[in-house]
């Protein structure tokens, strides 16, 4: 049992001087651990705990905190430089390269500082080459806290299939421009585009839905997509905040072998430094006007700064030169092999999902393949499991159908030992269940 009293009064602390004690929403959730420090696949909390850390910050940290050949990269080009707001710099080239080199879909590159930036300018480049206005997206992703794409994120099980913006002060045209369909369903998606012909800018998707968990596209899905966004005449969007760099080096578009118009990236591409992507077709990337007669507004004081560009190019570099896919997805099998076994060998119903480094355990019997299959886990008995795993030292979110991130600097007996942990809090759960 681990005690947090330096954690609570830093929280106490934090609450004088900012709406709720933290900086983005959802990290608003009990116990409320304050993180001093991090390395590797450990967070340490301020009264000096321990954890094997499988939140990631939401999903950057592909090679692990801290990491010394990134942070020596970035160390090395702050020696020198940092921001200039005027022309190019041979970091924003380098890392231009490297992307256009690796993922299928990427002719061109843009950078900016965050995935929600990425989605704008996605979708705002979308509707000026096509002249439409209405995006597609589904229900259950996210793709962040801008007004195009706001609404049916984390819905209440109740809202599924209504209007549910995210926020209050969202502006009216922009929530009813955009139409939510179900994932898996391309049916669904197809009578949506008959019935707003010639009206749909984009399809924007997650091609892995990580915002809840893990539910894998069926076969046939993402390419279908491809097919009716081409029939149709809208731009297909692949959102690889999470999936790019993460899952492949190409992101998650070069496993399935489906080549949207355009993708955006963040999160793991810069193992958790600050730095976004927006990349396609050169044909559409020309549009924006960083190209001298370009129409469409791309901007940003620190766009490309030293920090991001650096860490970036440290990171892709890491995954060119050593086997960190392979070890990820090693460390992935090992871990959902073993719970499978260990749920099997309890007799507690579950469906372990997950791709690569990804994965969760869903309290349900059977594969999700939607959002609203996703009531049929037991909610409860999820965050409880995650609570109960914080007091043992292993840090996933403490949240209902959130994933977990394995990174690089996990090891097998950091796998081992989480197992371990898993089986005795299932253990004491079913008995008390
Ligand atoms: C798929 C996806 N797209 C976009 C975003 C928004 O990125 P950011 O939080 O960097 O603005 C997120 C953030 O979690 C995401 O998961």
């Amino acid at each position: 049992m681990k005690n947090y009293p330096e954690s609570l009064r830093l929280y106490e602390e934090a609450k004088l001087y900012s709406p709720g004690g933290v900086h983005t929403s959802i990290r608003n959730v009990e116990p409320h651990l304050i993180f001093t420090r991090a390395e590797g696949a450990y967070v340490y909390d301020a009264d000096g705990n321990r954890y094997i850390d499988y939140q990631a910050a939401f999903g950057p940290f592909i090679l692990g905190h801290n990491h010394p050949y990134v942070n020596g990269k970035v160390i090395e080009a702050l020696g020198r430089t940092d921001l200039f707001g005027v022309g190019t710099t041979d970091l924003e080239i380098e890392l231009a390269k490297k992307i256009t080199k690796h993922v299928p879909s990427a002719e061109q590159v843009l950078f900016c500082n965050s995935g929600s930036e990425a989605t704008y300018h996605a979708i705002r480049l979308s509707r000026a080459i096509t002249g439409a206005k209405k995006l597609i997206k589904f229900q259950g992703c996210y793709h962040g806290w801008h007004d195009y794409v706001a609404r049916n994120m984390l819905s209440a099980w109740d809202k599924i299939g209504t209007r549910d913006p995210g926020s209050a002060g969202m502006m009216d045209e922009a929530i009813d421009n955009t139409l939510i369909c179900t994932f898996n369903d391309l049916e669904n998606v197809e009578e949506t585009f008959r019935q707003n012909k010639g009206e749909i800018a984009a399809l924007i998707v997650e091609p892995i839905p990580h915002n809840v968990g893990c539910i894998l596209p069926q076969p046939g899905f993402l390419a279908g997509l491809r097919q009716l966004c081409t029939d149709y005449g809208a731009l297909l969007i692949f959102d690889e905040v999470i999936t790019g760099f993460r899952h492949d080096i190409g992101g998650f578009q070069k496993v399935a072998g489906v080549t949207p118009d355009l993708t955006t990236m963040g999160k793991a591409m810069a193992n958790g430094f600050p730095i976004a992507a927006v990349a396609g077709k050169k044909r559409y990337m020309q549009r924006f006007n960083t190209q001298p007669g370009g129409d469409v507004w791309f901007a940003g004081t620190y766009n490309g700064h030293a920090v991001g560009t650096a860490a970036s190019i440290a990171t892709i570099e890491m995954m060119e030169n050593e086997p960190v896919h392979e070890h990820v997805f090693r460390l992935g099998d090992r871990m959902r092999g073993g719970l499978r076994e260990i749920l099997d060998r309890l007799g507690i119903e579950a469906y372990v999902a997950g791709f690569g480094s990804v994965w969760t355990t869903y309290f349900m019997g059977f594969e999700p393949k939607h959002y609203a299959d996703l009531q049929h886990n037991d909610a409860e008995f999820y965050v409880a499991y995650r609570k109960k795993l914080i007091e043992r030292g292993i840090f996933k979110m403490p949240m209902n159908i959130k994933r977990n991130s394995i990174g690089y600097s996990h090891t097998e007996q950091d796998i081992d030992d989480t197992l371990e942990a898993m089986e005795a809090v299932l253990k004491d759960m079913k008995n008390k269940h």
